[in-house]
């Protein structure tokens, strides 16, 4: 018996629908694209429109509906006339899909299905999966390095109970890039009123996902070039995702979307602090000081482990407190040497090699340090949780366990305006934006990471709110006790 156009998932896409993912699906290095359900061919046809070098191939199981697609698609493609997924596994550039929609009860062999995808793709579908889930998890595992593979399909898996075990596997994969969901007055497919969205996929390890929400078919073009500034998006870390949650509602609006946010180097310039190449050597406490008979000159105050700070301030009693708790707080310059213990040093750094390593072997003369301004905010390199944050109102140096952050306005007012500002889980939500993940739960942030991510323009603040915020830095400064919620409270008002 042959089977009907229902049977068969028979639902075709809108041209504009098809030209805005063969624009998603490929990039100037598309080589070979795939359609794993072709249909008349309008997704392969749009293809083309964009390039005509590229290698095109696809599956369709209908013998009758390949006449169609003969008819329609002049140019050179493979065609196979057999089922997708139970092909053989291969790397397509660029994988773009719409789907058969059977729902599971229609689906012929699951079982069989089930078991195979388990073995494949090392995922345990749930016998109430539709079938476009099976034809997505196969193609996942078809993109080439740079591989890309955009699918249209109805947006209810995000929300039903059989979709958790696909969104799990999607957040362990961090593949997925985004998910445009559609106004329902934008008709996407001839025949069909399906609630669809696009759902998006690279073969990177992606930090985010966006879900996008599109009024417009006017907004595709921006889409297509990431831009954003008229749809609504809203932007969630891989860490926020979770799988057991009903997706949709990461759709509406219920996530700040921030405002009057300024890139942080327009505000401030983050830095690299500065390396020894020997942190033996160089780092010194009072001990080794006195031990080695070294001149002030050649001791200059720094911070040499970020571990070592537990107060938020740098004044000179908490330097002092720290030194008399032996911890190192002088790095060794030695171009300022000036008696015969200084002299010895540097001998015993080389008695010990020292001037051998490569840093220190490429720096004359090699047991000076770089010279590089004190910072008056620092932040440490990585950081579980909170983001630690240290105000150096001693103006001391530090080594490359802070980043130092040099204000562009350089007054005492705006640079503890601005160091009250990061301490907040406001502030710290935003920066956390561009975090670069270093495994479990650790974060890293290089510099330019801090530079390129967002933070609140400072000079929106009235004079009555810096005031306020001053107050509780004195507080802060004097009793070691910070009043974050107020804080937070104040900034909040501005994003
Ligand atoms: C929703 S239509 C999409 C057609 C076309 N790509 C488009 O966008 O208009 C899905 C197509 O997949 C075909 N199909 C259904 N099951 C299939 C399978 N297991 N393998 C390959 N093609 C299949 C159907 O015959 C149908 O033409």
């Amino acid at each position: 018996m042959t089977k009907t156009k229902k049977q068969l998932g028979q639902f075709f896409t809108e041209p504009v629908i098809a030209e805005f993912m063969a624009k998603l699906a490929i990039t100037e290095k598309t080589q070979t694209l795939l359609d794993p359900a072709a249909g008349m061919g309008i997704l392969i046809e749009k293809a083309n429109d964009i390039s005509q070098n590229i290698k095109i191939e696809c599956f369709e199981i209908d013998k009758k509906m390949i006449g169609k697609y003969k008819k329609n698609i002049k140019f050179n493609t493979i065609i196979n006339n057999e089922d997708y997924l139970y092909s053989e596994n291969k790397l397509y550039d660029s994988i773009i899909c719409n789907p058969p929609y059977n729902k599971f009860q229609e689906i012929k062999g699951k079982k069989d299905l089930i078991e195979l995808f388990e073995k494949k793709y090392d995922i345990r579908l749930s016998g109430y999966t539709n079938y476009y889930i099976y034809f997505l998890i196969k193609s996942l595992n078809e993109m080439s390095k740079n591989g890309k593979c955009i699918y249209i399909i109805p947006y209810e898996f995000m929300n039903a109970k059989y979709g958790e075990i696909v969104k799990k596997y999607f957040i362990k994969s961090h593949k997925l890039e985004k998910i445009i969901k559609f106004n329902s007055q934008i008709k996407l497919f001839d025949d069909a009123v399906t609630t669809s969205c696009i759902i998006c996929f690279n073969n990177k390890y992606n930090e985010y996902v966006d879900f996008i929400n599109v009024d417009s078919l006017e907004d595709f073009d921006d889409i297509c070039v990431n831009k954003y500034d008229n749809v609504g998006i809203n932007r969630y870390l891989y860490s926020e995702l979770n799988f057991k949650e009903k997706w949709l509602k990461y759709f509406k609006n219920q996530k700040k979307i921030y405002k009057n946010l300024i890139c942080l180097k327009d505000y401030a310039k983050v830095k690299r602090g500065i390396a020894t190449g020997n942190n033996n050597f160089f780092n010194l406490n009072l001990d080794m000081i006195k031990k080695f008979k070294l001149s002030k000159d050649v001791c200059i105050p720094c911070v040499t482990k970020a571990a070592d700070i537990k107060k938020m301030i740098i004044t000179k009693n908490y330097f002092d407190e720290l030194l008399s708790k032996g911890k190192k707080m002088y790095v060794f310059d030695g171009r300022n040497k000036t008696t015969s213990g200084d002299n010895k040093y540097i001998e015993y750094g080389e008695s010990l090699n020292v001037n051998k390593s490569y840093l220190n072997s490429h720096r004359f003369p090699w047991y000076g340090i770089e010279d590089k301004k004190p910072a008056p905010i620092w932040i440490s390199v990585f950081s579980r949780n909170n983001l630690k944050i240290i105000r150096n109102e001693l103006m001391i140096k530090n080594l490359t366990t802070f980043h130092g952050v040099y204000p562009l306005i350089n007054d005492e007012e705006s640079i503890n305006i601005f160091y009250c500002y990061l301490l907040t889980p406001l502030a710290q939500k935003i920066l956390r934006l561009n975090k670069r993940e270093c495994g479990e739960g650790l974060d890293k942030f290089e510099p330019n990471d801090l530079n390129n991510a967002m933070i609140l323009d400072l000079n929106i603040i009235n004079q009555n709110d810096k005031n306020e915020i001053l107050e509780i830095y004195e507080t802060l400064k004097n009793k070691n006790l910070i009043e974050i919620e107020k804080l937070e409270f104040i900034f909040s008002k501005y994003v």
